[in-house]
């Protein structure tokens, strides 16, 4: 079934020079980029991101880290798009990730886990809307 997902190549990533690193590995696994651009958020706007995760512990140096710097983020299209990404990336905790994945392969830290995906198809939608209008997305 053809999903979309929403990538975020995190501020730990781009300023590791990983971002080419990543975006190969999304289009060899047949991943269509259809929306792309670097932004930097504020923190209102990342809490606002990341506010299904308001109340945890990590919830506010997870805010500061993802406003501390630039970070690319991409709409991915393809066949069950928001699973394959996630197999991509691995584990949250890259301690936990198999070989092989994004965050296996570069992460070493929680928090700084250079990647994040949507987790199902309503988030995606979310996470999508958050960053993109439809104008943004390309058909081809
Ligand atoms: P992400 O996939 O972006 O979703 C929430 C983020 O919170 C996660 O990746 C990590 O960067 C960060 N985080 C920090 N500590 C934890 C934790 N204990 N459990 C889950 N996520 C955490």
């Amino acid at each position: 079934m053809q999903e979309r997902t929403l990538s975020i190549i995190k501020p730990d990533g781009v300023a590791r020079g990983l971002i080419g690193d990543v975006v190969k590995r999304l289009e060899q696994a047949g991943l269509r980029i259809k929306g792309m651009k670097m932004i930097r958020m504020s923190k209102e706007q990342a809490k606002g991101f990341y506010k299904v995760h308001e109340g945890k512990p990590f919830y506010e140096s997870l805010t500061d880290f993802m406003s501390s710097g630039p970070c690319v983020v991409m709409v991915l299209e393809g066949e069950n798009a928001i699973e394959k990404y996630r197999k991509l990336m691995g584990a949250t905790n890259y301690e936990e990730a198999e070989e092989g994945t994004i965050r296996k392969e570069f992460a070493s830290d929680i928090e700084k886990n250079v990647v994040h995906g949507s987790d199902a198809r309503e988030t995606a939608d979310f996470e999508i809307r958050y960053f993109f209008s439809e104008l943004d997305i390309v058909s081809y």
